[in-house]
């Protein structure tokens, strides 16, 4: 079975749908996150997972980086899945793990990249927006896709009502496209 490490930096729902998911599909050896005080953390810990946490601020990216990935190494983890995790990570780090590394991107890449993905969506007008899970490569949200959900946007829908929508297929998706690549 293979060993993967979540790194978050807020709530981390998508971390909890992961490791609820998991069954014999693949195991979350370690939490990580950039945030001490991330609340899905604290989650992760009373589910006897264990957690790494280290602020960059006032170490550098750098040492932050190597420290992190000491962690994840010392945890056994193989695959990690990035699910909440709001800071770029460097060539150097991408280039350690390379293609091993997903992310959930809440838009249907390519559209969409970077923040704020429900506004612009509901912005521009569409009708459906939804969510992928790709690869992490250096380019930012660019990486092979390997999952997508789609959900309706609907009259009256604001990037609130909507991200909740997108969030519950994020849920399902993420743990189904980390089981295939675990199987890889
Ligand atoms: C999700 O919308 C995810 O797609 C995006 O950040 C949000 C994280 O939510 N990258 P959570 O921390 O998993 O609850």
């Amino acid at each position: 079975m293979k060993k993967v490490g979540i790194l978050i930096s807020g709530r981390g729902s998508n971390m909890m749908a992961l490791v609820e998911a998991a069954g014999d599909a693949y195991e979350v050896v370690v939490v990580a996150s950039d945030k001490p005080d991330a609340p899905g953390l604290a989650w992760a810990h009373e589910h006897g997972i264990p957690t790494f946490a280290l602020s960059p601020k006032g170490i550098g990216k750098p040492a932050y980086e190597a420290a992190m990935t000491a962690a994840l190494r010392e945890a056994g983890a193989e695959i990690l899945a990035l699910a909440g995790y709001m800071r770029l990570l460097s060539d150097e780090f991408v280039a350690d793990w390379r293609g091993r590394i997903l992310n959930i991107h809440p838009s249907l890449l390519p559209a969409y990249k970077g923040l704020d993905t429900h506004a612009r969506a509901i912005a521009a007008g569409d009708a459906e927006a939804g969510c992928s899970v790709h690869v992490v490569t250096e380019e930012l949200d660019a990486g092979e896709v390997l999952g997508q959900a789609r959900v309706p946007i609907l009259p009256g829908d604001d990037a609130h009502t909507l991200a909740d929508r997108v969030l519950a297929e994020e849920h399902r998706l993420y743990p189904a496209v980390l089981a295939d690549f675990a199987a890889r």
